[in-house]
């Protein structure tokens, strides 16, 4: 091990919608089916939010839960981070709405966008923040509403989202576990292959961009399987050799929950065996920045992993974005 972690998670929490739309609900929607959705890309259902909801109240739920899982109160918290590509808002940022529905009034609160990656990237930012002692308590959180962003006419994008948000409470570490390594990468070069070209500054609301949906996801699905593969397993086989470690001493792996394919392509590629490999794409879906805070509760609470368990983390998203780390429970 390279260093003692210093940083650590305290707690853990999930929320996602309560409407849940199967596969069976989208056949009425577009020209797909069940059979095509489970066999191309592991999905069975996902959770949706309803239109106009909020991100912040997801988000403020599950930091909620973390919060109290890690024994705090929301006073304590002196740092908020949210991972998002649908925030409430332009301006201010999400993770403000989030402070003030805490009532976390002692944090510093700001967003990062790094699309799928983005909940390992403020993992990375806090780790570095409160390893310099400035901050304590940091809340980072990985949510999404990527439901409110696709085009519905679509079938080879809509079929593959869903809603919610996850969150982690991280606080001082005083023995071996904790944050032990984590690496980030992008590529600007493929940005065209996954994005959202609406809402910025470069296409104004206009008639016309409205009725192009150019607010809505455009991606090039072959290509973005190929080099997610690629990308998420030289990520992880990085801080694998960060923290002079191997694969085989990793009790549980939580990639990104886009689809089942690209998970087990990994897992082959990564030499994991099936109880080192954590799925819950079936249920919800790609849910963008919360897929691996909502698989680390959920893995957590469901007695997959526990205290002093030895996780790896890895994500890919537009961008491209990628990052990966290695936690210690
Ligand atoms: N239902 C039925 N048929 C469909 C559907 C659908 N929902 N979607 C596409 N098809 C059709 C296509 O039109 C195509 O038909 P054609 O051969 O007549 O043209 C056929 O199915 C095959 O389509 P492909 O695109 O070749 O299917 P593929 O096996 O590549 O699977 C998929 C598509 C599931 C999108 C896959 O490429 C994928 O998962 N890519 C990665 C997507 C991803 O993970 N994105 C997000 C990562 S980053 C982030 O999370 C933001």
């Amino acid at each position: 091990m390279t260093n003692i972690p210093q940083t650590m998670i305290l707690g853990t929490g999930r929320a996602v919608p309560e409407k849940i739309l199967t596969n069976a609900d989208l056949e009425k929607i577009v020209d797909t089916n069940d059979q095509w959705i489970v066999e191309r890309s592991g999905i069975r259902e996902r959770h949706v939010a309803e239109k106009g909801a909020p991100l912040s109240e997801l988000a403020a739920e599950a930091a909620r839960k973390a919060i109290e899982d890690a024994g705090l109160e929301a006073k304590d918290i002196d740092l908020i981070i949210l991972a998002t590509v649908t925030g409430d808002m332009k301006f201010p940022a999400t993770a403000c709405f989030i402070q003030e529905l805490l009532g976390a009034k002692n944090a510093a609160a700001f967003d990062i966008a790094a699309a799928c990656s983005g909940f390992i990237y403020g993992l990375q930012i806090a780790d570095s923040m409160m390893r310099n002692q400035t901050y304590r308590h940091a809340l980072v959180i990985g949510g999404d509403i990527l439901t409110s962003i696709v085009d519905w006419e679509d079938r080879n994008t809509c079929v593959l989202f869903g809603d919610g948000a996850g969150a982690v409470v991280l606080g001082p570490s005083q023995d071996d576990r904790g944050i032990i390594s984590t690496y980030i990468g992008s590529d600007g070069g493929y940005s065209k292959l996954l994005y959202n070209a609406g809402c910025g500054c470069i296409n104004m609301p206009t008639e016309e961009n409205i009725k192009e949906k150019i607010h809505t996801v455009r991606m090039e699905g072959k290509e973005v399987f190929r080099h997610a593969v690629v990308a998420m397993s030289k990520a992880m086989k990085k801080v694998l050799k960060q923290a002079d470690m191997t694969s085989d001493q990793l009790d549980l792996v939580i990639s990104h929950q886009a689809n089942l394919r690209i998970i087990e392509a990994l897992a082959k590629r990564l030499k994991l065996n099936s109880e080192q490999t954590y799925v819950n794409v079936d249920r919800f879906g790609n849910t963008s920045a919360a897929s691996i805070p909502i698989a680390l509760d959920e893995a957590r609470r469901n007695g997959v992993i526990q205290s002093g368990s030895t996780i790896g983390l890895v994500a890919f998203g537009g961008g491209f974005t990628w990052a990966s780390g290695i936690i210690r429970l």
